[in-house]
């Protein structure tokens, strides 16, 4: 468990980036830090691995203050994933992978055979291995990053709008891939994103920010669509469009979700996904279509 208690981070501009934080992300789930741009998710995330340190406030993993750990042996405990990768441009992919194994004097052959074992895990072909960066595409190189983060087995993953630089139709694929792979290892995940709908289909709880790094509010998906605790959260959840996706997890159980998954075919169930995340601009009703892929895949 990562517990926040009073933290607040001011910059030495002035600026208050989060604001008298106080949360508590549970162990083996995945926690979704959401809002606009500049609320102060990167901030509280790097806080967690000591990149940033708070002005004030205490952070814990798993009850340690973790200013008592240096940030070399605390990062070792985390993986973290960022957007496009964050890949060194002139190592392999492999390479890559292996960047923690190697850093931690891991034996050479050991930390290559597990790279490939995590590139099979995250549904990249092996035979990208020998291949830069450059050379793939953006779903790819994502993939990468996250098998680099896995690499040296952390019990912690934090990441940073890991999925919000690729087209729709590939962040769809990434994200249920995400929930299956994270279905299996069970992480303690805090996952950055701006976006409501990635937000309620991946998180198990979700912290709503808003400007000046003031939490909204915590909570469950459903209890965040059921009762937004002010204005503002209403707004971020879109209006209508929020009460729509209410009605389908109140009304929809797992045999009508799974009815419609079979109906529509894998295929098309991809397509579904995507149009709910083109229109969500608008907010039609295929909304519900991309909901219940989510919920099925919870
Ligand atoms: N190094 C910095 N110095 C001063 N202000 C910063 C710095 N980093 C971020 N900020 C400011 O802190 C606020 C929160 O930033 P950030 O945590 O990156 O938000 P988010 O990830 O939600 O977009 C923003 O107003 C941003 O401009
Ligand atoms: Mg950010």
């Amino acid at each position: 468990m990562i517990t926040f208690t009073g933290v607040t981070k001011r910059y030495p501009d002035g600026t208050v980036a989060v604001h008298d934080l106080d949360l508590e992300i549970p162990a083996g789930r995945i926690t979704v830090l959401v809002g606009p741009s500049g609320c102060g998710k990167t901030t509280t995330l790097r806080m967690v691995n000591r990149m940033i340190d708070p002005t004030t406030g205490t952070i814990t993993v798993d009850g340690r203050d973790i200013r008592q750990v240096d940030p070399p042996t605390l990062r070792r405990g985390i993986g973290y994933v960022i957007q496009q990768g964050g890949l060194f441009p002139h190592r392999t992919i492999i390479d890559n992978i292996a960047t923690v194994p190697y850093l931690l004097h891991q034996d050479k052959k050991q930390a290559r055979a597990r790279a490939l074992e995590l590139m099979e895990r995250v549904g990249l072909d092996t035979g990208l291995a020998k291949r830069y960066p450059a050379q793939l595409s953006g779903g790819q190189q994502q993939r990468v990053g996250v098998a680099r983060a896995l690499a040296a087995d952390p019990p912690i993953m934090l990441m940073d709008e890991p999925f919000s630089a690729v087209d729709p139709i590939v962040r769809t694929q990434l994200q249920d891939e995400f929930l299956r792979l994270q279905n299996d290892l069970e992480k303690t995940i805090v996952f950055v994103t701006h976006d409501i709908d990635e937000a309620v289909k991946l998180g198990h709880r979700i912290a709503v920010f808003q400007v000046g790094g003031v939490l909204a509010q915590y909570a469950t998906p459903e209890e965040l669509l059921a009762e937004p605790a002010n204005d503002f959260v209403r707004d971020f959840l879109g209006g209508e469009r929020g009460i729509r996706r209410l009605r389908f997890v109140q009304q929809l159980d797992a045999e009508a979700a799974a009815e419609a998954e079979s109906a529509t075919g894998a295929e098309s169930a991809t397509g579904t996904g995507t149009a709910a995340g083109a229109e969500s601009a608008t907010g039609t009703g295929s909304a519900q279509g991309g909901g219940a892929a989510a919920a099925g895949e919870r």
